[in-house]
């Protein structure tokens, strides 16, 4: 997976990729990330790459001159049909269906905007899906689109080292993951779950759906009308959602 990322500050978006897995992915050749630097591309001798919103209102828009040259840099070495997408709190919400679906793709360019935005005609032209990571506003589109490349990146073959972890967690099957424990067996007098001691595969499994089921009738209930559930099991939601 290659991502290209458009962007005022590069390092915002570099230094996520220093660390932990997303660096041994990067080691590992299964992921790469290239930045591109907006300001390289503005022809305004001070470079500048904002400035006022026609009609007036608040704060400064980004051009859409550099943007569209900085797109056309990328671009000449990219296929005909790679995604643009433009991080924004209009954008339709990131979640992890369309985290799979990006997975699935090649390369993928970013575009962060900043300041109030970006040029309606530049988006026009180069953006094919517009992208939020969630009803809050943030000061520019990096760290959303290192949100969206992290969630991407997990899910390509081989970057988590354990794949039956992507398969078994949250947001899988619209539910919520069921908790977990490790050592020790008891820590400030709470004890592990018994069934987890038993080395009863089937029960554990059965315990670990009804926490999964639990926890999302709690804390988010509004999954559940997505998930696939047994009569049994929207019974038991039921009790939880109530409390
Ligand atoms: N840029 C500013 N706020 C954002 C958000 N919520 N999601 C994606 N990009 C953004």
């Amino acid at each position: 997976m290659k991502f290209h990322v458009m962007t005022l500050f590069p390092e915002m978006v570099e230094q996520a990729f220093h660390n932990s897995i997303m660096k041994r992915a990067v080691e590992q050749g299964l992921i790469s990330l290239e930045t591109v630097n907006i300001r390289d591309y503005t022809l305004d001798k001070h470079g500048k790459v904002d400035d006022y919103p026609y009609g007036g209102g608040a704060g400064m828009l980004m051009q859409a001159q550099p943007v569209y040259d900085c797109y056309q840099a990328v671009a000449r070495g990219l296929k005909e049909k790679t995604r643009v997408i433009y991080l924004s709190p209009k954008g339709r919400v990131f979640h992890q269906e369309l985290a799979k679906e990006l997975a699935a793709e090649e390369e993928l360019v970013f575009l962060c905007g900043h300041y109030e935005g970006v040029d309606q005609r530049v988006l026009d032209e180069i953006v094919t899906d517009e992208i939020s990571i969630g009803d809050y506003v943030l000061t520019g589109g990096e760290i959303a689109a290192v949100v969206v490349m992290d969630a991407v990146a997990r899910l390509v073959p081989g970057v988590l080292s354990n794949e039956a972890s992507a398969s078994e967690e949250s947001h899988e099957g619209h539910l919520l993951e069921y908790p977990q424990y490790s050592r020790p067996e008891v820590w400030r007098d709470k004890q592990v779950p018994e069934v987890l001691l038993s080395g009863h595969h089937e029960n554990i499994r059965k315990w670990r759906r009804e926490q999964s089921v639990i926890a999302t009738a709690r804390q988010r209930p509004d999954l559940l009308e997505a998930a696939d559930l047994s009569e049994e099991e929207k019974k038991l939601a039921k009790q939880y959602i109530l409390c």
